[in-house]
């Protein structure tokens, strides 16, 4: 039973989950690494009476076929004691209802002892001094799980008090991600969870407090009776997250690795980052995440394990899922990639740069038709103009391409962009000027070169440039 699989994380998660299904709105997790360690779950949820308490310290004390309230996290009927147990020998339950407190114990020693499965029941005294009972007492109602004699552990951190530190800076985070829907109260009852009275911060996968996140229509898959609700996000543009955005949203290690489903039960956020061998992780998928939001109620059809840490989708859902998500992921891809030469003759935006598609290969090449190149090329004699193709050809074949691929895929932020709007207007000056013979208006000018990347950012203001570009001409008409 102790080798279920849990880490602390995990094992934490599970209980949180019970405290939510019981509607606690506050729950404080109390950490002590000292010399006498303890893990201490205590909420302000509805409790237990001494019947409930016993029941629920029994091994599948509810039968996993029972419907359950659609708010209930549980399944199992297992979770409290092989997650308690997974990480302690010594498992401590004191729960409080208006008229009652009881307090209940499994102490694996004692069991061995005992050689029988027998439950200590604790008596006032005894509950006392149970870590965090002062802060239960002072309360209307609610469970206090306590966690002593943290073999595990301390097996794996040698004893040290740093490596149960660090355990639980890890599990923070977990809980900061997997409860983030209660943490921050936006489509779930708002929850207070709290680590030695640090409280924990929602960490939101879909940056959907940024504006320039777009999240695509909600779609119902109707399965058996139930729904499950699946809505795309594309996070913004790598340039345009912020850095405190970027450490965010990389839930699942770099933001390459954390596409795929979300997939959330009852809010709670079960797996994440896996597009479930439906389609492969790729670097233009890379800002595509699809939550999915599935019911308690076909808890049997999704292979939920104990855990609460995977969950496989059922083969017919599976098949709409693919749909879904391939056209949901298109935005991002779009974001993301640089079309071919024929395809971006159909944009609006004509770019200094050009994707040209071989066969079985691609390169990028410089468009010597962005009137830039044009506007230079004009006035310069014809052994010029081939040295500055020879150049240019160079400059292509150097491309680094692989440098390139190596550090977008490490999530690093390239400043190449040039959205200095001063510089772009200045460039645009230079270029009418230097224009040798005039074949078209200012006019015509500025409404040809706002069709041109980078010129493209100006549009919108191209009455202002137009009557710059006339003073220019003006300034230059009086100065001859
Ligand atoms: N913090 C709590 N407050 C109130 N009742 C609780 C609390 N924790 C556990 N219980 C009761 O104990 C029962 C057993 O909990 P346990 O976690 O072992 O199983 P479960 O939540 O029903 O299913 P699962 O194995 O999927 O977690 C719960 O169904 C609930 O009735
Ligand atoms: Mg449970």
């Amino acid at each position: 039973m102790r080798a279920v699989g849990y880490s602390l994380r995990t094992a934490l998660a599970d209980i949180v989950d019970n405290s939510l299904a019981a509607r606690a709105r506050a729950i404080e997790i109390l950490f002590e690494s000292g010399p006498t360690p303890y893990i201490a779950v205590l909420d302000d949820g509805e409790g237990m009476d001494a019947r409930a308490a016993r029941e629920a310290m029994q091994l599948a004390g509810r039968s996993s076929l029972s419907d359950r309230d659609s708010s209930d996290l549980g399944r199992f009927g297992l979770g409290l004691k092989t997650a308690s147990l997974s990480q302690c020998r010594q498992l401590t339950v004191v729960s409080k209802q208006s008229s009652t407190l009881v307090g209940l114990e499994w102490d694996l020693d004692h069991i061995a002892q005992a050689n029988e499965w027998s439950l200590n029941v604790l008596d006032l005294d005894e509950i006392e001094v149970v870590p965090g009972f002062a802060r239960l007492a002072e309360q209307e109602s609610g469970t206090l799980v306590v966690w002593r004699r943290l073999d595990r552990l301390l097996e794996a951190g040698g004893d040290s008090a740093d490596h149960l530190d660090a355990a639980m800076v890890d599990a923070r985070d977990h809980l900061s991600l997997v409860f983030h829907r209660f943490l921050s109260g936006d489509d779930a009852p708002r929850v207070a969870l709290s680590v030695n009275e640090v409280s924990i911060d929602p960490v939101d996968p879909f940056l959907t407090k940024s504006r320039r996140t777009q999240a695509s229509r909600k779609e119902d898959i109707a399965y058996q009776g139930a729904a499950i609700e699946v809505r795309a996000f594309t996070l913004p543009f790598i340039n345009k997250m912020t850095r405190r955005e970027r450490e965010l949203a990389a839930v699942a290690g770099a933001l390459r690795d954390s596409q795929g489903f979300y997939i959330y039960r009852g809010a709670r956020l079960v797996i994440w980052g896996t597009w479930f061998r439906l389609m492969p992780k790729s670097e233009s998928g890379k800002l595509t995440r699809v939550r999915v939001d599935i019911p308690n109620s076909l808890d049997h059809l999704w292979s939920l394990d104990i855990k609460k840490s995977s969950a496989v989708p059922p083969a017919a859902v599976r098949a709409r899922l693919r749909e879904l998500a391939t056209t949901m992921a298109e935005p991002g891809r779009k974001a993301i990639s640089f079309r071919g030469r024929k395809a971006a003759e159909e944009d609006a935006v004509i770019r200094p740069w050009e994707l040209v598609l071989d066969r079985d290969s691609f390169r990028y090449g410089i468009n010597r038709n962005h009137p830039m190149l044009g506007g230079f090329v004009d006035g310069l004699e014809p052994y010029q103009v081939a040295q500055f193709d020879a150049v240019l050809r160079v400059l292509e074949g150097t491309f680094p391409v692989q440098d390139l691929h190596n550090r977008m895929s490490n999530d690093q932020v390239s400043s190449q962009a040039t959205e200095d709007l001063a510089e772009l207007r200045a460039a645009l000056q230079s270029m009418w000027a230097s224009t040798a013979v005039r074949r078209e208006t200012v006019e015509g000018f500025v409404e040809r070169m706002v069709g041109h990347e980078p010129f493209d950012l100006l549009r919108g203001e191209q009455q202002s440039l137009i009557s710059a570009l006339q003073e220019q001409e003006a300034e230059r008409a009086t100065a001859r």
